[in-house]
Protein backbone atom coordinates (compact mmCIF):
# COMPACT_ATOMS: atom_id res chain seq x y z
CA UNK A 1 0.00 0.00 0.00
CA UNK A 2 0.98 3.61 -0.85
CA UNK A 3 2.03 5.39 2.41
CA UNK A 4 -1.39 8.12 2.31
CA UNK A 5 0.58 11.44 1.78
CA UNK A 6 2.75 10.06 -0.93
CA UNK A 7 -0.57 9.51 -2.89
CA UNK A 8 -1.95 13.15 -1.85
CA UNK A 9 0.51 14.44 -3.28
CA UNK A 10 0.85 12.68 -6.46
CA UNK A 11 -2.81 13.43 -6.63
CA UNK A 12 -2.12 17.10 -6.16
CA UNK A 13 -0.06 17.00 -8.96
CA UNK A 14 -2.42 15.49 -10.91
CA UNK A 15 -0.17 12.26 -11.71
CA UNK A 16 -1.41 8.73 -10.32
CA UNK A 17 1.43 5.97 -10.81
CA UNK A 18 0.21 3.34 -12.98
CA UNK A 19 -2.55 5.37 -14.97
CA UNK A 20 -0.48 5.38 -17.98
CA UNK A 21 1.35 2.10 -17.52
CA UNK A 22 4.08 3.94 -16.93
CA UNK A 23 4.76 5.18 -20.44
CA UNK A 24 4.43 8.75 -21.28
CA UNK A 25 2.40 11.36 -24.00
CA UNK A 26 3.86 11.03 -27.34
CA UNK A 27 3.26 13.94 -29.04
CA UNK A 28 3.43 12.51 -32.62
CA UNK A 29 0.86 9.64 -31.79
CA UNK A 30 -1.37 11.93 -29.85
CA UNK A 31 -4.97 12.89 -31.78
CA UNK A 32 -5.98 15.92 -32.78
CA UNK A 33 -9.06 16.91 -34.91
CA UNK A 34 -12.42 18.88 -34.55
CA UNK A 35 -14.88 22.02 -36.33
CA UNK A 36 -12.02 24.16 -35.53
CA UNK A 37 -9.21 22.79 -38.48
CA UNK A 38 -11.99 23.52 -40.57
CA UNK A 39 -11.85 27.07 -42.43
CA UNK A 40 -15.37 26.82 -43.21
CA UNK A 41 -17.00 26.56 -40.12
CA UNK A 42 -17.19 29.72 -38.58
CA UNK A 43 -18.27 29.74 -35.36
CA UNK A 44 -17.42 32.90 -32.21
CA UNK A 45 -15.32 30.94 -30.63
CA UNK A 46 -14.28 27.77 -33.11
CA UNK A 47 -12.60 24.84 -31.13
CA UNK A 48 -11.12 21.55 -31.79
CA UNK A 49 -9.73 18.32 -29.61
CA UNK A 50 -6.46 17.36 -28.50
CA UNK A 51 -6.29 13.28 -26.94
CA UNK A 52 -3.24 12.47 -25.32
CA UNK A 53 -1.81 8.94 -25.92
CA UNK A 54 1.20 7.12 -24.96
CA UNK A 55 4.02 5.47 -27.17
CA UNK A 56 2.35 2.51 -26.82
CA UNK A 57 -0.82 4.37 -28.54
CA UNK A 58 -3.30 4.18 -25.72
CA UNK A 59 -5.19 7.40 -24.93
CA UNK A 60 -4.27 8.76 -21.59
CA UNK A 61 -6.90 8.83 -19.24
CA UNK A 62 -6.12 11.57 -17.07
CA UNK A 63 -4.23 14.73 -17.74
CA UNK A 64 -0.89 15.20 -18.51
CA UNK A 65 -0.63 18.20 -16.75
CA UNK A 66 -2.95 21.27 -17.61
CA UNK A 67 0.21 23.30 -19.57
CA UNK A 68 1.01 20.16 -21.77
CA UNK A 69 -0.03 21.02 -24.90
CA UNK A 70 0.98 24.72 -26.71
CA UNK A 71 -1.23 25.90 -29.08
CA UNK A 72 0.48 28.97 -31.17
CA UNK A 73 -1.84 30.55 -34.51
CA UNK A 74 0.02 32.42 -36.99
CA UNK A 75 -0.16 34.06 -40.75
CA UNK A 76 2.09 34.69 -43.12
CA UNK A 77 0.59 37.60 -43.73
CA UNK A 78 0.81 39.41 -40.47
CA UNK A 79 3.37 39.36 -37.57
CA UNK A 80 0.52 38.71 -34.83
CA UNK A 81 -2.44 37.38 -35.50
CA UNK A 82 -5.73 39.14 -32.88
CA UNK A 83 -6.45 35.81 -32.05
CA UNK A 84 -7.19 34.72 -28.44
CA UNK A 85 -6.59 31.01 -27.87
CA UNK A 86 -7.13 28.75 -24.70
CA UNK A 87 -6.16 25.47 -24.03
CA UNK A 88 -8.72 23.91 -22.04
CA UNK A 89 -7.51 20.98 -19.53
CA UNK A 90 -10.84 18.39 -19.93
CA UNK A 91 -8.85 16.39 -16.84
CA UNK A 92 -9.32 12.85 -18.87
CA UNK A 93 -6.80 12.47 -21.23
CA UNK A 94 -8.46 15.33 -23.52
CA UNK A 95 -7.39 19.04 -23.71
CA UNK A 96 -10.67 21.18 -25.69
CA UNK A 97 -8.78 24.19 -27.88
CA UNK A 98 -10.75 27.25 -28.40
CA UNK A 99 -9.72 30.55 -30.72
CA UNK A 100 -11.73 33.48 -31.16
CA UNK A 101 -10.76 35.56 -34.02
CA UNK A 102 -11.22 39.12 -33.78
CA UNK A 103 -10.14 39.40 -37.60
CA UNK A 104 -10.41 37.24 -40.98
CA UNK A 105 -7.01 36.05 -42.17
CA UNK A 106 -5.73 33.76 -45.20
CA UNK A 107 -4.18 30.51 -44.55
CA UNK A 108 -4.44 30.40 -40.48
CA UNK A 109 -1.21 27.97 -39.75
CA UNK A 110 -2.13 26.32 -36.39
CA UNK A 111 1.73 25.29 -34.02
CA UNK A 112 0.56 22.44 -31.47
CA UNK A 113 3.69 21.34 -29.83
CA UNK A 114 4.49 19.40 -26.56
CA UNK A 115 7.50 19.88 -24.98
CA UNK A 116 8.95 21.38 -28.47
CA UNK A 117 7.78 18.53 -30.60
CA UNK A 118 4.78 18.91 -32.94
CA UNK A 119 1.89 17.35 -32.05
CA UNK A 120 -0.16 14.61 -34.17
CA UNK A 121 0.22 16.23 -37.60
CA UNK A 122 1.09 20.12 -36.73
CA UNK A 123 1.28 22.81 -37.77
CA UNK A 124 -2.64 22.41 -39.65
CA UNK A 125 -2.71 24.58 -41.99
CA UNK A 126 -6.49 26.20 -42.46
CA UNK A 127 -5.83 27.45 -46.26
CA UNK A 128 -7.68 30.09 -47.99
CA UNK A 129 -10.02 32.83 -46.10
CA UNK A 130 -10.49 32.13 -42.44
CA UNK A 131 -13.60 34.64 -41.82
CA UNK A 132 -14.43 35.98 -37.69
CA UNK A 133 -17.34 35.96 -36.36
CA UNK A 134 -18.55 39.41 -36.99
CA UNK A 135 -17.47 38.80 -40.92
CA UNK A 136 -20.43 39.21 -43.10
CA UNK A 137 -20.05 36.52 -45.56
CA UNK A 138 -22.58 33.69 -45.92
CA UNK A 139 -22.17 30.22 -48.03
CA UNK A 140 -24.31 30.42 -50.46
CA UNK A 141 -25.12 27.09 -50.19
CA UNK A 142 -26.94 26.08 -47.27
CA UNK A 143 -26.84 22.35 -47.88
CA UNK A 144 -22.58 23.05 -48.49
CA UNK A 145 -22.91 25.22 -45.22
CA UNK A 146 -24.62 22.22 -43.54
CA UNK A 147 -22.10 19.54 -44.97
CA UNK A 148 -18.77 21.06 -43.08
CA UNK A 149 -20.96 21.80 -40.14
CA UNK A 150 -21.67 17.99 -39.61
CA UNK A 151 -25.16 18.99 -38.87
CA UNK A 152 -27.56 16.07 -38.27
CA UNK A 153 -30.44 15.13 -41.26
CA UNK A 154 -33.09 16.16 -38.51
CA UNK A 155 -33.52 16.61 -34.84
CA UNK A 156 -36.57 15.42 -33.17
CA UNK A 157 -37.46 17.73 -31.69
CA UNK A 158 -38.36 19.84 -34.98
CA UNK A 159 -39.93 17.15 -36.51
CA UNK A 160 -42.51 16.69 -34.01
CA UNK A 161 -42.88 20.77 -33.45
CA UNK A 162 -43.88 21.47 -37.03
CA UNK A 163 -45.96 18.14 -37.41
CA UNK A 164 -49.10 19.75 -36.28
CA UNK A 165 -48.69 22.23 -39.43
CA UNK A 166 -49.59 20.91 -42.64
CA UNK A 167 -48.61 24.28 -44.09
CA UNK A 168 -48.17 28.02 -42.47
CA UNK A 169 -49.46 30.54 -44.59
CA UNK A 170 -47.43 33.93 -43.39
CA UNK A 171 -50.27 36.26 -44.82
CA UNK A 172 -52.59 34.73 -42.50
CA UNK A 173 -50.30 34.52 -39.62
CA UNK A 174 -49.36 38.46 -39.72
CA UNK A 175 -52.96 39.28 -39.12
CA UNK A 176 -53.64 36.57 -36.23
CA UNK A 177 -50.92 36.18 -34.33
CA UNK A 178 -50.98 40.01 -33.38
CA UNK A 179 -54.69 39.94 -32.61
CA UNK A 180 -54.37 36.56 -30.28
CA UNK A 181 -51.49 37.11 -28.74
CA UNK A 182 -49.80 40.64 -29.21
CA UNK A 183 -51.99 42.54 -26.60
CA UNK A 184 -50.48 40.42 -23.21
CA UNK A 185 -47.71 38.83 -24.41
CA UNK A 186 -44.13 39.74 -25.75
CA UNK A 187 -43.85 39.17 -29.22
CA UNK A 188 -41.15 39.81 -32.03
CA UNK A 189 -42.61 39.44 -35.73
CA UNK A 190 -39.41 38.93 -37.63
CA UNK A 191 -39.02 38.16 -41.48
CA UNK A 192 -35.90 37.20 -43.51
CA UNK A 193 -36.23 38.13 -46.52
CA UNK A 194 -32.56 37.65 -49.05
CA UNK A 195 -30.52 37.32 -45.54
CA UNK A 196 -31.64 40.52 -44.47
CA UNK A 197 -33.24 40.54 -40.78
CA UNK A 198 -36.20 42.57 -40.25
CA UNK A 199 -38.67 42.75 -37.03
CA UNK A 200 -41.22 44.61 -35.49
CA UNK A 201 -41.99 43.93 -31.88
CA UNK A 202 -45.61 43.90 -29.61
CA UNK A 203 -46.05 44.13 -26.04
CA UNK A 204 -44.17 46.22 -23.76
CA UNK A 205 -41.29 43.86 -22.21
CA UNK A 206 -38.70 43.01 -25.74
CA UNK A 207 -35.68 43.59 -23.87
CA UNK A 208 -35.26 39.95 -24.86
CA UNK A 209 -34.93 40.56 -28.22
CA UNK A 210 -31.19 41.10 -28.66
CA UNK A 211 -30.60 37.31 -28.19
CA UNK A 212 -32.51 36.39 -30.59
CA UNK A 213 -31.43 39.64 -33.07
CA UNK A 214 -27.77 38.50 -32.52
CA UNK A 215 -28.40 34.68 -33.30
CA UNK A 216 -30.23 35.38 -36.39
CA UNK A 217 -27.70 38.15 -37.61
CA UNK A 218 -24.80 35.31 -36.86
CA UNK A 219 -26.36 32.97 -38.97
CA UNK A 220 -26.78 35.38 -41.40
CA UNK A 221 -23.17 36.10 -41.81
CA UNK A 222 -22.53 32.30 -42.12
CA UNK A 223 -24.94 30.85 -44.38
CA UNK A 224 -27.95 32.37 -46.70
CA UNK A 225 -31.34 31.40 -44.98
CA UNK A 226 -34.63 30.52 -47.01
CA UNK A 227 -37.03 33.97 -46.74
CA UNK A 228 -39.00 32.77 -43.52
CA UNK A 229 -42.36 34.85 -41.68
CA UNK A 230 -42.49 33.88 -37.84
CA UNK A 231 -43.11 34.81 -34.61
CA UNK A 232 -40.81 34.16 -31.57
CA UNK A 233 -42.40 34.55 -28.17
CA UNK A 234 -39.90 36.29 -25.72
CA UNK A 235 -41.51 35.32 -22.00
CA UNK A 236 -40.68 32.59 -20.29
CA UNK A 237 -43.82 30.56 -20.74
CA UNK A 238 -44.91 28.61 -23.89
CA UNK A 239 -47.87 30.30 -25.24
CA UNK A 240 -50.21 28.17 -27.51
CA UNK A 241 -52.58 26.15 -25.37
CA UNK A 242 -55.21 25.46 -28.53
CA UNK A 243 -56.35 22.05 -28.31
CA UNK A 244 -57.63 21.94 -32.06
CA UNK A 245 -54.90 21.66 -34.64
CA UNK A 246 -56.79 23.44 -36.99
CA UNK A 247 -56.39 26.64 -34.61
CA UNK A 248 -52.80 26.38 -33.63
CA UNK A 249 -50.56 29.20 -34.64
CA UNK A 250 -46.79 28.63 -35.40
CA UNK A 251 -45.20 30.24 -31.91
CA UNK A 252 -41.19 29.82 -31.77
CA UNK A 253 -40.09 30.18 -27.76
CA UNK A 254 -37.38 29.16 -25.59
CA UNK A 255 -39.48 26.37 -23.37
CA UNK A 256 -42.25 23.98 -24.35
CA UNK A 257 -44.61 22.23 -22.22
CA UNK A 258 -46.60 19.02 -22.35
CA UNK A 259 -49.87 21.12 -22.59
CA UNK A 260 -48.45 23.61 -25.10
CA UNK A 261 -47.43 23.49 -29.09
CA UNK A 262 -45.05 25.99 -29.64
CA UNK A 263 -41.86 25.04 -31.41
CA UNK A 264 -39.10 24.95 -29.47
CA UNK A 265 -35.66 26.73 -30.05
CA UNK A 266 -32.45 26.68 -27.56
CA UNK A 267 -33.28 28.97 -24.86
CA UNK A 268 -32.12 32.26 -24.78
CA UNK A 269 -29.38 31.47 -21.95
CA UNK A 270 -27.12 28.82 -24.08
CA UNK A 271 -27.89 30.66 -27.32
CA UNK A 272 -26.21 33.37 -25.86
CA UNK A 273 -23.34 31.39 -24.06
CA UNK A 274 -22.77 30.03 -27.71
CA UNK A 275 -22.41 33.61 -29.23
CA UNK A 276 -20.58 34.76 -26.48
CA UNK A 277 -18.46 32.08 -25.62
CA UNK A 278 -14.45 33.80 -24.46
CA UNK A 279 -16.58 37.55 -24.94
CA UNK A 280 -19.12 38.09 -22.62
CA UNK A 281 -20.34 35.07 -20.45
CA UNK A 282 -17.87 32.62 -18.37
CA UNK A 283 -20.32 29.81 -18.48
CA UNK A 284 -20.38 28.07 -21.61
CA UNK A 285 -20.46 25.02 -23.34
CA UNK A 286 -16.68 24.88 -23.53
CA UNK A 287 -15.42 26.02 -20.09
CA UNK A 288 -17.52 24.09 -18.00
CA UNK A 289 -15.32 21.59 -19.66
CA UNK A 290 -12.80 22.64 -17.77
CA UNK A 291 -14.25 23.02 -14.68
CA UNK A 292 -15.54 19.79 -13.40
CA UNK A 293 -14.30 19.73 -10.07
CA UNK A 294 -12.20 16.62 -8.16
CA UNK A 295 -12.15 13.14 -10.17
CA UNK A 296 -15.30 11.47 -9.49
CA UNK A 297 -14.39 9.21 -6.37
CA UNK A 298 -13.20 12.21 -4.54
CA UNK A 299 -16.34 13.97 -5.23
CA UNK A 300 -18.60 14.86 -2.13
CA UNK A 301 -21.43 12.68 -2.15
CA UNK A 302 -24.01 15.15 -0.75
CA UNK A 303 -26.33 15.72 -3.56
CA UNK A 304 -26.15 19.60 -4.19
CA UNK A 305 -28.60 22.46 -5.25
CA UNK A 306 -28.62 26.39 -5.17
CA UNK A 307 -30.86 28.69 -6.58
CA UNK A 308 -33.91 31.07 -6.11
CA UNK A 309 -37.54 30.23 -5.14
CA UNK A 310 -39.02 30.63 -8.42
CA UNK A 311 -41.03 27.28 -7.61
CA UNK A 312 -43.02 25.76 -4.82
CA UNK A 313 -41.12 22.67 -5.14
CA UNK A 314 -37.59 24.38 -4.71
CA UNK A 315 -39.33 25.26 -1.47
CA UNK A 316 -40.06 21.41 -0.74
CA UNK A 317 -36.28 20.87 -1.61
CA UNK A 318 -34.71 23.19 1.07
CA UNK A 319 -37.29 21.54 3.51
CA UNK A 320 -35.84 18.25 2.48
CA UNK A 321 -32.68 19.43 3.09
CA UNK A 322 -32.93 21.03 6.22
CA UNK A 323 -34.32 17.51 7.38
CA UNK A 324 -31.79 15.59 6.20
CA UNK A 325 -28.46 17.42 5.68
CA UNK A 326 -26.02 14.60 5.50
CA UNK A 327 -27.84 13.59 2.34
CA UNK A 328 -28.96 16.97 0.84
CA UNK A 329 -27.20 20.68 0.61
CA UNK A 330 -29.82 22.71 -0.89
CA UNK A 331 -30.05 26.07 -0.28
CA UNK A 332 -31.11 29.35 -1.60
CA UNK A 333 -29.10 32.05 -2.92
CA UNK A 334 -31.98 34.54 -3.52
CA UNK A 335 -35.53 35.43 -2.61
CA UNK A 336 -38.11 36.96 -4.84
CA UNK A 337 -41.43 34.91 -4.99
CA UNK A 338 -42.51 33.63 -1.60
CA UNK A 339 -42.56 35.42 1.25
CA UNK A 340 -39.41 34.29 2.92
CA UNK A 341 -39.47 32.15 6.03
CA UNK A 342 -36.50 31.64 7.46
CA UNK A 343 -37.44 29.23 9.80
CA UNK A 344 -38.84 27.34 7.28
CA UNK A 345 -35.79 27.56 4.19
CA UNK A 346 -33.13 28.64 6.30
CA UNK A 347 -31.01 31.54 5.75
CA UNK A 348 -30.14 32.60 2.49
CA UNK A 349 -26.31 31.57 1.41
CA UNK A 350 -23.80 33.01 -0.46
CA UNK A 351 -23.77 32.49 -4.65
CA UNK A 352 -21.78 29.39 -5.15
CA UNK A 353 -19.78 29.50 -8.94
CA UNK A 354 -21.39 27.27 -10.77
CA UNK A 355 -17.88 25.36 -11.37
CA UNK A 356 -17.81 24.73 -7.68
CA UNK A 357 -21.06 22.42 -7.71
CA UNK A 358 -18.91 19.87 -9.37
CA UNK A 359 -17.57 19.08 -6.03
CA UNK A 360 -20.74 17.55 -5.32
CA UNK A 361 -21.27 14.16 -6.76
CA UNK A 362 -24.92 14.75 -7.43
CA UNK A 363 -26.98 17.53 -8.81
CA UNK A 364 -30.54 18.21 -8.69
CA UNK A 365 -32.04 19.71 -11.57
CA UNK A 366 -35.21 21.40 -10.15
CA UNK A 367 -37.42 23.50 -12.55
CA UNK A 368 -37.99 27.28 -11.74
CA UNK A 369 -40.22 29.61 -13.66
CA UNK A 370 -40.12 26.94 -16.09
CA UNK A 371 -37.20 24.44 -17.19
CA UNK A 372 -33.99 25.21 -15.68
CA UNK A 373 -31.91 26.37 -18.13
CA UNK A 374 -28.67 25.02 -15.87
CA UNK A 375 -29.09 21.65 -17.44
CA UNK A 376 -26.73 21.35 -20.65
CA UNK A 377 -24.08 22.62 -18.28
CA UNK A 378 -25.14 20.26 -15.33
CA UNK A 379 -24.86 17.55 -18.37
CA UNK A 380 -21.50 18.81 -19.18
CA UNK A 381 -19.63 18.10 -15.74
CA UNK A 382 -18.99 14.26 -14.15
CA UNK A 383 -21.26 14.79 -11.69
CA UNK A 384 -24.74 12.39 -12.04
CA UNK A 385 -27.73 14.83 -12.69
CA UNK A 386 -31.02 13.94 -10.47
CA UNK A 387 -33.45 15.54 -13.06
CA UNK A 388 -36.78 16.28 -11.41
CA UNK A 389 -39.65 14.86 -14.20
CA UNK A 390 -40.80 17.99 -15.59
CA UNK A 391 -43.67 19.33 -18.17
CA UNK A 392 -41.23 21.95 -18.83
CA UNK A 393 -38.39 20.78 -21.75
CA UNK A 394 -36.02 22.43 -23.94
CA UNK A 395 -34.47 21.69 -27.19
CA UNK A 396 -33.02 18.54 -26.32
CA UNK A 397 -34.78 16.57 -23.42
CA UNK A 398 -36.46 14.37 -26.37
CA UNK A 399 -32.87 12.96 -26.98
CA UNK A 400 -32.51 12.41 -23.08
CA UNK A 401 -33.09 9.28 -21.55
CA UNK A 402 -33.87 8.41 -18.34
CA UNK A 403 -31.07 6.10 -16.54
CA UNK A 404 -28.50 6.46 -19.38
CA UNK A 405 -27.90 9.73 -19.44
CA UNK A 406 -29.77 11.15 -15.59
CA UNK A 407 -31.29 9.42 -12.90
CA UNK A 408 -34.99 10.80 -13.00
CA UNK A 409 -36.83 12.00 -10.08
CA UNK A 410 -40.93 12.64 -9.28
CA UNK A 411 -42.19 16.32 -9.76
CA UNK A 412 -42.91 16.40 -5.96
CA UNK A 413 -39.55 14.74 -5.09
CA UNK A 414 -41.25 12.14 -2.94
CA UNK A 415 -38.44 9.40 -4.30
CA UNK A 416 -35.71 11.67 -4.12
CA UNK A 417 -33.92 10.45 -0.73
CA UNK A 418 -34.46 7.07 -2.59
CA UNK A 419 -32.79 7.99 -5.72
CA UNK A 420 -29.84 9.48 -4.10
CA UNK A 421 -29.87 5.85 -1.88
CA UNK A 422 -29.95 4.26 -5.06
CA UNK A 423 -26.70 6.14 -6.57
CA UNK A 424 -24.86 5.70 -3.14
CA UNK A 425 -25.36 1.66 -3.81
CA UNK A 426 -24.36 1.65 -7.20
CA UNK A 427 -21.51 3.95 -7.63
CA UNK A 428 -20.44 2.40 -10.89
CA UNK A 429 -23.99 3.02 -12.73
CA UNK A 430 -23.75 6.09 -10.95
CA UNK A 431 -20.82 6.88 -12.47
CA UNK A 432 -21.14 5.75 -16.36
CA UNK A 433 -24.81 7.49 -17.02
CA UNK A 434 -23.20 10.84 -15.79
CA UNK A 435 -20.68 9.85 -18.52
CA UNK A 436 -23.05 9.46 -20.46
CA UNK A 437 -24.83 12.55 -19.49
CA UNK A 438 -21.43 14.42 -20.25
CA UNK A 439 -20.80 12.34 -23.35
CA UNK A 440 -24.61 13.91 -24.52
CA UNK A 441 -23.36 17.59 -23.82
CA UNK A 442 -20.12 16.92 -25.68
CA UNK A 443 -21.49 15.59 -28.67
CA UNK A 444 -25.29 17.03 -28.68
CA UNK A 445 -24.57 20.62 -26.95
CA UNK A 446 -21.84 22.81 -28.48
CA UNK A 447 -22.31 25.61 -30.59
CA UNK A 448 -21.76 24.10 -33.83
CA UNK A 449 -25.23 21.75 -32.89
CA UNK A 450 -27.13 25.20 -31.64
CA UNK A 451 -25.99 26.62 -34.73
CA UNK A 452 -27.54 23.46 -37.01
CA UNK A 453 -30.45 23.28 -35.17
CA UNK A 454 -31.75 27.48 -35.53
CA UNK A 455 -30.68 26.49 -39.64
CA UNK A 456 -32.60 23.07 -39.35
CA UNK A 457 -36.06 25.03 -37.45
CA UNK A 458 -35.68 27.64 -39.96
CA UNK A 459 -34.75 25.43 -43.56
CA UNK A 460 -38.03 22.83 -42.27
CA UNK A 461 -40.63 25.69 -41.12
CA UNK A 462 -39.79 27.19 -44.51
CA UNK A 463 -40.29 24.70 -46.65
CA UNK A 464 -44.42 25.07 -45.08
CA UNK A 465 -45.04 28.26 -45.93
CA UNK A 466 -47.67 28.51 -48.95
CA UNK A 467 -47.73 32.07 -49.51
CA UNK A 468 -44.35 34.71 -49.49
CA UNK A 469 -42.59 36.32 -46.69
CA UNK A 470 -43.23 39.70 -46.51
CA UNK A 471 -41.64 42.23 -44.81
CA UNK A 472 -44.60 44.08 -42.94
CA UNK A 473 -45.77 47.42 -42.40
CA UNK A 474 -43.68 48.69 -39.26
CA UNK A 475 -41.02 45.93 -39.66
CA UNK A 476 -37.56 47.52 -38.86
CA UNK A 477 -34.35 46.12 -40.63
CA UNK A 478 -32.23 44.84 -37.88
CA UNK A 479 -28.68 45.82 -38.52
CA UNK A 480 -25.09 44.07 -37.89
CA UNK A 481 -22.99 45.63 -35.41
CA UNK A 482 -20.38 47.82 -37.46
CA UNK A 483 -16.67 45.75 -37.01
CA UNK A 484 -14.99 49.25 -38.70
CA UNK A 485 -11.43 48.12 -37.04
CA UNK A 486 -11.19 44.48 -38.83
CA UNK A 487 -13.39 44.87 -41.69
CA UNK A 488 -13.28 41.25 -43.81
CA UNK A 489 -13.04 40.59 -47.52
CA UNK A 490 -15.61 38.07 -48.18
CA UNK A 491 -14.37 36.89 -50.93
CA UNK A 492 -17.55 34.65 -51.90
CA UNK A 493 -20.56 35.41 -54.22
CA UNK A 494 -22.69 37.30 -52.26
CA UNK A 495 -26.31 36.42 -52.26
CA UNK A 496 -29.07 38.39 -54.18
CA UNK A 497 -29.98 40.91 -51.90
CA UNK A 498 -30.94 43.96 -54.46
CA UNK A 499 -34.64 42.53 -54.42
CA UNK A 500 -37.05 45.75 -54.65
CA UNK A 501 -37.35 47.00 -51.02
CA UNK A 502 -41.06 45.97 -50.13
CA UNK A 503 -41.50 48.47 -47.40
C1 LIG B 1 -8.73 7.39 -28.18
O1 LIG B 1 -9.50 8.56 -28.19
C2 LIG B 1 -10.05 8.92 -29.45
C3 LIG B 1 -10.69 10.26 -29.29
O2 LIG B 1 -11.67 10.29 -28.30
C4 LIG B 1 -11.03 7.84 -29.87
O3 LIG B 1 -11.58 8.16 -31.14
C5 LIG B 1 -10.28 6.52 -29.96
O4 LIG B 1 -11.18 5.48 -30.26
C6 LIG B 1 -9.58 6.21 -28.64
N1 LIG B 1 -8.71 5.06 -28.84
C7 LIG B 1 -8.75 4.00 -28.07
C8 LIG B 1 -7.77 2.93 -28.39
O5 LIG B 1 -9.53 3.92 -27.14
C1 LIG C 1 -19.67 17.54 1.94
O1 LIG C 1 -20.60 18.59 1.79
C2 LIG C 1 -21.39 18.81 2.95
C3 LIG C 1 -22.48 19.80 2.59
O2 LIG C 1 -22.00 20.87 1.83
C4 LIG C 1 -20.48 19.31 4.08
O3 LIG C 1 -21.24 19.54 5.24
C5 LIG C 1 -19.44 18.24 4.33
O4 LIG C 1 -18.52 18.70 5.30
C6 LIG C 1 -18.69 17.87 3.06
N1 LIG C 1 -17.87 16.70 3.31
C7 LIG C 1 -16.58 16.69 3.10
C8 LIG C 1 -15.88 15.40 3.38
O5 LIG C 1 -15.98 17.66 2.71
C1 LIG D 1 -42.74 30.64 9.59
O1 LIG D 1 -43.04 29.28 9.76
C2 LIG D 1 -43.32 28.91 11.11
C3 LIG D 1 -43.46 27.40 11.16
O2 LIG D 1 -44.44 26.95 10.27
C4 LIG D 1 -44.55 29.64 11.57
O3 LIG D 1 -44.82 29.32 12.93
C5 LIG D 1 -44.33 31.14 11.43
O4 LIG D 1 -45.52 31.84 11.74
C6 LIG D 1 -43.91 31.50 10.03
N1 LIG D 1 -43.50 32.89 9.98
C7 LIG D 1 -43.93 33.71 9.04
C8 LIG D 1 -43.38 35.11 9.12
O5 LIG D 1 -44.65 33.36 8.10
C1 LIG E 1 -44.39 15.35 -19.82
O1 LIG E 1 -44.23 14.52 -20.98
C2 LIG E 1 -43.10 13.64 -20.91
C3 LIG E 1 -42.94 12.98 -22.25
O2 LIG E 1 -44.16 12.41 -22.68
C4 LIG E 1 -43.31 12.65 -19.76
O3 LIG E 1 -42.20 11.80 -19.66
C5 LIG E 1 -43.46 13.42 -18.48
O4 LIG E 1 -43.77 12.55 -17.43
C6 LIG E 1 -44.56 14.49 -18.58
N1 LIG E 1 -44.44 15.26 -17.36
C7 LIG E 1 -45.44 15.91 -16.81
C8 LIG E 1 -45.16 16.54 -15.49
O5 LIG E 1 -46.52 16.01 -17.32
Amino acid sequence: MLPRLMLLLWLLKGEIPGAHGGSSLDAARSLVWGPGLDPEVVLPARYFFIQAVDGKGRNLTSSPGEKAFKVNMETDAEAFTRIWVQVLDRQDGSFLVRYRMYASYTDLHIHIQHKDKPVGKSPYVLKGPVYHEACNCPQPSGAEWEKRMKCPDSFPQIDEDLSVFRHVDPDLIAREVPARFGQRQSLCHYTLKNNQVYVKTFGEHVGFRIFMDSILLSLTRKVQLPDIEFFVNLGDWPLEKSKSTAKIHPIFSWCGSNNTRDIVMPTYDLTESVLETMGRVSLDMMSVQANTGPPWPQKNSTAFWRGRDSRQERLELVKLSRAHPDVIDAAFTNFFFFKHNESLYGPLVKHVSFFDFFKYKYQINMDGTVAAYRLPYLLAGDSLVLKQDSGYYEHFYSQLQPWIHYVPIRADLSDLLEKIQWAKNHDDQARSIAQRGQQFARSHLMGDQIFCYYYKLFQKYAALQITEPKVREGMELVEHPTDDLFPCDCQRTKPNTEAKDEL
